[in-house]
């Protein structure tokens, strides 16, 4: 199981697209009916999906699986009673799958024979999305939620989140303790930490400064710098997230812990908690479609 890419709705998706790839970084992909689809330099035909709409909101985060995941999941999903419909995918590179509504209404959507495209060498660009995390009114609900029904697995628990694989990546996702249901940030993967550096200079050419980092986090030790977009979402730059074993001891929020006055391991930059909670509460869900039987 791979997380792939966001499908965002918004206002001004040229306006946005024009941020994401000039200052942030990444590459056209097309455009299909007014959609925007930008890539980074890895496989996959698009990260990020921006579609013309007249309110902001997250239409799916999408992962890739093979068939075998996908009937499991489709089962589990069916057993479970859950919201879900089959689904054919117009985006690039195709599929079908399902979509899952999530008991809080994140919504999100499992294809298989999505196709891939040749990466991009040489140029400055994310390889991929490392984590799609949301916010929840039960974090701890939400986590075994997907743990008992899509198969994913919480690998560590803090103060503020519940972090969640989907395979050998410390996080593909995590559900923030907010009290609300939204998007929490989007995380794309740099090559490596110089990629990170190298983003900051860019965007501080653009006097655009982090909204907190560079820092170093405590579960999946992965470097991070957060933004506020101008198009509303937090979006991170991030690198080096910790590979972890099947095995892997959960940890919970007593081991995870700072000295005073440290949140990150390395203690170097400010956070923008204000700016960045009235960010993270922006862009909510919204299910358009009816749910379906789901097919054998
Ligand atoms: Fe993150």
């Amino acid at each position: 199981m791979r997380l792939r890419s966001i499908e965002l709705a918004l206002p001004d998706p040229a306006a946005a697209a024009a941020f994401m790839t000039g200052i942030w970084g990444m590459a056209e992909a097309g455009e299909q009916g007014g959609t925007r689809y930008l890539r980074g330099s890895g496989p996959f035909p698009y990260l990020v999906a921006l579609e013309p709409s007249e309110s902001e909101f997250v239409r799916t985060t999408t992962f890739v699986c093979d068939a075998a995941d996908l009937a499991a999941l489709s089962a589990r999903v069916s057993e479970a009673g859950w919201t879900a419909a089959p689904v054919t995918s117009s985006d690039p590179g195709g599929g079908h799958g399902l979509l899952v509504e999530l008991p809080e209404g994140v919504l999100l959507r499992f294809l298989v024979d999505a196709a891939e495209v040749a990466p991009i060498a040489g140029k400055d660009l994310p390889v991929k999305l490392t984590h799609v995390v949301f916010n929840a009114a039960d974090a701890e609900g939400c986590g075994d939620a997907v743990e008992q029904v899509l198969g994913f697995r919480v690998s560590d628990r803090t103060k503020g989140m519940v972090f969640v694989r989907c395979n050998d990546s410390h996080h593909s996702t995590a559900f923030a303790r907010a009290g609300f249901t939204s998007l929490n940030h989007v995380a794309f993967e740099m090559e490596d930490i110089d990629a990170v550096m190298r983003g900051i200079g860019r965007l501080r050419d653009h006097a655009q400064v982090p909204a907190w980092g560079p820092g170093r986090h405590g579960p999946g030790a992965n470097v991070y710098a957060y933004y506020i977009a101008p198009f509303g979402p937090v979006i991170e730059f991030s690198t080096a997230v910790e590979k972890v074993a099947e095995d892997y001891r959960v940890g919970a929020p007593d081991d995870w812990t700072w000295p005073e006055g440290r949140i990150d391991q390395w203690g170097m930059s400010d956070k923008d908690f204000e700016g960045l909670r009235r960010a993270e509460e922006r862009f909510r869900f919204r299910r358009d479609w009816e749910p379906a039987p789901l097919g054998a």
